[in-house]
């Protein structure tokens, strides 16, 4: 049956959305710019053009990942398509996988990994907390994995592990050491040479300020030898000549990264058909965040989670989490007693056009996370949360103390 139009008239009437100001975990506002790229005209898959804006993907997600990595390319997908490209393509069924769950995103690692065959063993550390590197050491000493898998900044705890002691344990142990920086690239510096971190992956719609839907991945020779150990090239597109190697066909097509590495590098050999716009996006965001230069864009994050958290805390809030290890771009915030936790946000998003975060499992009602992540990371937006954010929650019975909380703002910002 055709859709009537006059009974159906929100169906035939084009997007207006209201503005929004993304202050949850992500998404976040995108770059006006990146929006615009999408814009930009199709071209074909293997239109020299095409290929070419690919190479230069490749060159600037190098710079943002801080990585000689050859193979450094995007998965078209959310952030976990990343996440399973990697792991379905570094586990072979039976392997040892050592996942250190400190979060939602640690659960999401071991499952990934439990699906992609590996018998996974986990460490927890409790939530809001991180591991101390000794211990992550041991667990490798004890088990011997073939991979060692962990979230670098986890959203839904709003803690960061620091990853070089671990990476330099998984080099001593030789395991591959697998890292989701989906929240932290493009925020925190995620040093991946330095850290010595053998496939890091992450998404656009965090710090780096885009749409979701694209995934940049890097992976090292050592991640290149194993996944080349696997290649089993589909049978209608395979060369004359063609040998399949001896390992054990990674188990996803689409999340085949040595079909990815022979799509991405000079053979071109056909796989899927690349996400244009999503490609021109991700050029854009790493643009953007190139030009602007990684350390001023880590300092905008950090002076913006600063003013944050001065103005919640002047409002007599409290902050959730170990200080020391807390994300430069998300804070968790304990709701206050007698407060009712998701009026306040539908307040905040309906009178004020301003999104935050709820949280997930134990936290959920507990703390609410505000995000500081890209193109938001600016004066006005995090005045005009902590202003809209004292006027509901004074609606709602919680009276902070009279412009405390502006004022806050303001003095983390003068002189900056
Ligand atoms: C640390 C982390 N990993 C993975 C994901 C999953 O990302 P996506 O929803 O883009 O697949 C998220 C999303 O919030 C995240 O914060």
């Amino acid at each position: 049956m055709p859709l009537d139009k006059s009974t159906h008239t929100e169906i035939f009437t084009a997007l207006d959305p209201a503005p929004r100001l993304l202050m949850g975990p992500g998404p976040v506002n995108a770059y006006p710019s990146a929006l615009q790229a999408m814009a930009t005209p199709m071209l074909g898959q293997f239109d020299p053009q095409f290929t070419g804006y690919m190479n230069e993907v490749m060159v600037l997600y190098r710079q943002i990942f801080q990585t000689q990595n050859r193979w450094t390319l995007l998965v078209n997908g959310t952030a976990r398509a990343g996440i399973e490209a990697c792991l379905t393509s570094m586990i072979t069924p039976g392997d040892v996988v050592l996942v250190l769950n400190f979060g939602r995103f640690g659960h999401l690692l071991k499952e990934i990994s439990e699906r992609c065959g590996g018998r996974v063993v986990t460490i927890e550390t409790e939530w809001g907390t991180v591991f101390e590197a000794d211990a992550v050491r041991d667990a490798i000493k004890r088990h011997r994995p073939r991979i060692v898998a962990t979230v670098h900044g986890d959203t839904s705890t709003t803690m960061a592990q620091p990853l070089a002691e671990i990476g330099a344990a998984c080099r001593e142990f030789d395991a591959l050491f697998y890292v989701d920086a989906t929240a932290t690239l493009g925020g925190m510096p995620v040093e991946v040479d330095g850290w010595q971190l053998d496939a890091v992956t992450s998404g656009l719609q965090k710090c780096m300020s885009g749409p979701p839907g694209s995934s940049p991945i890097t992976f090292n020779d050592r991640v290149a030898d194993l996944v080349t150990s696997r290649k089993h090239i589909e049978e209608g597109i395979r060369p004359s000549g063609y040998v399949a190697a001896p390992g054990q066909r990674i188990q996803s097509n689409y999340f085949d990264l040595a079909m990815l590495m022979d799509y991405w590098g000079p053979d071109r050999l056909n796989h899927h058909t690349e996400s244009t716009s999503m490609l021109y996006a991700a050029r854009e965001c790493a643009r953007v965040v190139l030009g602007e230069g990684l350390d001023h864009t880590f300092a905008r994050h950090q002076l913006a989670s600063a003013g944050l958290r001065a103005g919640l805390q002047a409002m007599g809030l409290k902050l959730y989490g170990d200080e020391k290890n807390r994300m430069d771009n998300v804070t968790g915030v304990y709701i206050p007693d007698g407060v009712d936790a998701d009026r306040l946000r539908t307040e905040l998003l309906v009178d004020f056009g301003i999104e935050i975060g709820t949280s997930f499992g134990a936290l959920h009602g507990v703390i609410w996370r505000i995000g500081t992540m890209g193109y938001v990371c600016q004066k006005t937006n995090i005045l005009r949360c902590i202003a809209s954010l004292d006027a509901v929650l004074r609606r709602n019975g919680y009276g902070a103390p009279a412009g405390a909380g502006i004022d806050a703002v303001y003095g983390a910002y003068d002189g900056k």
